[in-house]
Formats: C-alpha cells, structure tokens, sequence
C-alpha cells in the first residue's frame, strides 16, 4: 500500500485519483431570481436570432440545369440572295440552345465554293507582280488554301497568287449595317431553369406553380409588370442593359442573362431573379469594337458531282445563362444542441448536493482564506 502510494506520489495522482466536477444548489431566492433573469435573457436572445436573424443556419449552393428556345422568324431582301425568311434552324449556330448558344443577327455570305485554284483576296501579303512573289506549297497567310506558285489576276488591277482550296474566296468586307437579321429584335428566349439544392433534397423551377400554359403562351418579361415572366425579348434584354440592340448586331456581342435563387425554405420563398449584363462591353479607352462571328457552311452537291458549299460568316450574339443560388436553413445540429441543454437539467439533478446560504458563505470563507481545495 505504501509503495503504491509513494509511487502516486511521483507521478502526481494520474492513474490514482479520479475527481467529478459537483454542482452545487443554492437554497436562495435572491441568487435564484437573478439566475432565472439571467437565463431568459439567454432563452429569449437565442429564440431571437434563430428566429429573426437567421443565425445559425445551414447553407448549400445550386446545382442547375439549363434549356431554352429562341422563337421569331426574320424576313430579308438582298441582291444576293432576294427574298429569304429565316427560322430558328437557320439562325441558331450550331442548333443547340441550352445555357449558351448563338443567335445568328448579320453575316458575310461566300456561294458557291468548289475546290479548285483561284486567285487570293488581296492583302499587303498576297499581292504579287510575278510568280517570283509566290512560293509553291506555301500555305497561304491567311488560312485560306495552298500556293500553285503562279501570280494570276484577282481583278483587271490587281494580280495575287493563285491558291488551291475553296474558290472564290472569301471578301474581306466590314459586315451589313443595318445588320441583315434586324428582325430578331422581336425574338424572344423561353428559358427553363430546373434547380437543386441537393443538401435539402429540395427541387424548383423557375416555371411557377401557378404559371398556366395559355399564361406562358403570352407573357414576355418586364421587370416591373411581369417580372417572373421566364419569356423574354430580346430588345428589352439589350434595353435593360442599356445597350442598343441594332448597333450590337451588326458586329456581334456576349450577352448575360442571369438567374439568381435566393431561397429561405423556411418561409417557402423561393422565386428566381433575372438580370442581364453584357460581357464584351467596349473599352471606352479602346477604339476596338467587341465582335462576336464565327464561320460555318452549308455541303451540297453540283450537277457535276462536286461538291460544294456556301460559306456564311455569322455575327451574332452569345447568351449565356448564368444560375447563381443559396439556401438557407436552420442548423439541425444547432436545434438539437439547443434542446438536450434543456432537457439534460432533469437528469443532472442526481448529481446535485444541496446546501444553505448558511454554508455557502462559510465554504466561501473557508477557500478563501486557507486557500485549500473543496474535498
Ligand atoms: C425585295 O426587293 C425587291 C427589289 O428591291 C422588291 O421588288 C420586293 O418587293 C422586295 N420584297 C419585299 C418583301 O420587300
Ligand atoms: C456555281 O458555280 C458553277 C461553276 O463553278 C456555276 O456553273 C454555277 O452557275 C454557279 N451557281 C451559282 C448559283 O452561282
Ligand atoms: C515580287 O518579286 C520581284 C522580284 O523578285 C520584286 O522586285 C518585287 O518587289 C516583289 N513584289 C512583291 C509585292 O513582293
Ligand atoms: C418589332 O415589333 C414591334 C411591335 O410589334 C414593331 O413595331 C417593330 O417594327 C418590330 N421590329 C422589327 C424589326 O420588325
Ligand atoms: C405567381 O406567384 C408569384 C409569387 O409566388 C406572384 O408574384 C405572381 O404574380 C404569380 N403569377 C401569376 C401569373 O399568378
């Protein structure tokens, strides 16, 4: 016993004593007044900020999905190509419309290229005076075929060197302006948004559950009328952003459409907010203006079997549909935390050892003035 306590001795206590922290109870009405006080004035702050502030809250970010069809039909009249209606599968690039796609609003029209050998466009780099300027199986600077090494005449004035590749080339011309699709100011976006906050197991749409069809046939958004209207046209897309539509069409631009979920499933308010921006805003510094193109052509074959195409360089716009979102919900943790700090009280009573204000004082005395510990 001796050696086991000298050996308790040496490695203070640490594997022979074991000591519980003991809650006293304070027979008195003063300290019990206060305590209560005390402890609403908890209580009431928590509900508070639970209820009121938010606090305590669980978040999660949106998982989204995307879908959307352009509708319009544009009418134009050129020397080209005379009298030409254009729909959705003609000016939608490449036939995609999910949460960015491409709306066709001017272009560049090349018909009838076959491979065969002609004259280059002249530029400072394809200008030659005799097949000594240009190289055989060169190819060409600007993209457009392979060097014959003979210099031929692009027009009565101007010789260039002859390339293999798709003929006539391409002009290098600034684009129509008014731009040629003009119409498509009146097309409009029907945008479906599905969203997920997977955390919640909870699902939304931005078609409202008390959108009808013969509603959604007719709407078009307004931001003060109609503002969960998911139609919108695109003039009032551009007038939003306080750009003009038919000066942007005829070079082409990036567009933003925005969707933003706030959600607090706790008052099952979960309505999208749309706004738009444009994203290849000018430099007001720079000269440049933003353009937006790309090519693409239409195969056919000749009478002859050859192949040939009909090369078009659209302008256009870029939409993209960008889905932004947070939810919000009491912290389940927090909840539960909250009520077993009440309820524990009843069982913790056990533990409790009950003295007189009496002792109290005298315990309190005692500590203080030997300075001992309370065994
Ligand atoms: C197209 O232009 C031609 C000649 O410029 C004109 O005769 C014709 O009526 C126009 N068509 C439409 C639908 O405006
Ligand atoms: C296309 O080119 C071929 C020869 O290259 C010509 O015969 C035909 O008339 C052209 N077609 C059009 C519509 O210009
Ligand atoms: C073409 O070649 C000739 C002779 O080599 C040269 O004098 C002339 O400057 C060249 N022209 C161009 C446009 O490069
Ligand atoms: C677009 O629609 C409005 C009203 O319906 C009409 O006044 C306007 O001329 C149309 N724009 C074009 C380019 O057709
Ligand atoms: C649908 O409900 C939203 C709010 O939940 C309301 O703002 C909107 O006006 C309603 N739309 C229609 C067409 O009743």
């Amino acid at each position: 016993e001796a050696a086991v306590m000298t050996l308790c001795a040496k490695i203070n206590g640490l594997f022979c004593e074991y000591s519980t922290p003991r809650i006293l109870v304070v027979k008195s009405w003063k300290i019990g007044l206060i305590y209560r006080i005390y402890q609403y004035i908890v209580l009431v702050y928590i509900l508070w900020y639970v209820a009121w502030r938010g606090g305590h809250q669980d978040t999660d970010t949106v998982v989204s999905s995307v879908t959307s069809k352009v509708k319009g039909i544009a009418l134009t009249n050129t020397s080209g190509l005379g009298e030409q209606v254009w729909d959705v599968a003609d000016y939608i690039v490449p036939p995609q419309e999910d949460d960015s796609f491409f709306l066709m609003t001017n272009m560049i029209i090349t018909p009838n290229q076959t491979q065969s050998k002609c004259a280059e466009y002249p530029t400072r780099k394809s200008i030659c005076t005799s097949d000594m300027n240009c190289t055989k199986g060169f190819k060409d600077a600007q993209g457009n075929g392979v060097q014959t090494g003979r210099c031929v005449h692009y027009s009565d004035s101007v010789k260039t060197c002859e390339v293999l590749g798709w003929c006539p080339m391409e002009k290098k011309d600034d684009p129509p302006n008014p731009a040629l699709l003009a119409d498509a100011e009146n097309f409009t976006i029907f945008i479906k948004n599905n969203i997920q906050f997977a955390k919640f197991e909870f699902n939304k749409r931005n078609i409202l559950p008390n959108m009808s069809s013969s509603y959604l046939a007719t709407c078009v958004f307004n931001r003060n009328t109609n503002p969960n209207c998911p139609i919108f046209r695109i003039k009032d897309i551009f007038e939003e952003t306080q750009e003009d539509f038919q000066t942007v069409a005829v070079y082409g631009g990036v567009m933003a459409v925005q969707i933003q979920w706030d959600c607090d499933l706790d008052k099952d308010l979960c309505v999208p907010q749309y706004s738009f921006r444009r994203l290849d805003k000018k430099d007001p510094k720079s000269s440049e203006t933003p353009v937006h193109n790309l090519r693409f052509a239409k195969y056919y074959k000749n009478s002859d079997g050859k192949d040939s195409r009909t090369l078009i360089k659209g302008y256009g716009i870029r939409f993209d549909i960008l889905v932004y979102g947070e939810v919000s919900f009491p912290s389940a943790d927090y909840i539960c935390d909250f009520f077993v700090r009440f309820t524990a009280k009843a069982y913790t009573k056990k533990k409790f050892t009950y003295l007189d204000e009496h002792e109290l004082v005298s315990i309190y005395f005692l500590t203080q003035f030997t300075n001992t510990e309370l065994k």
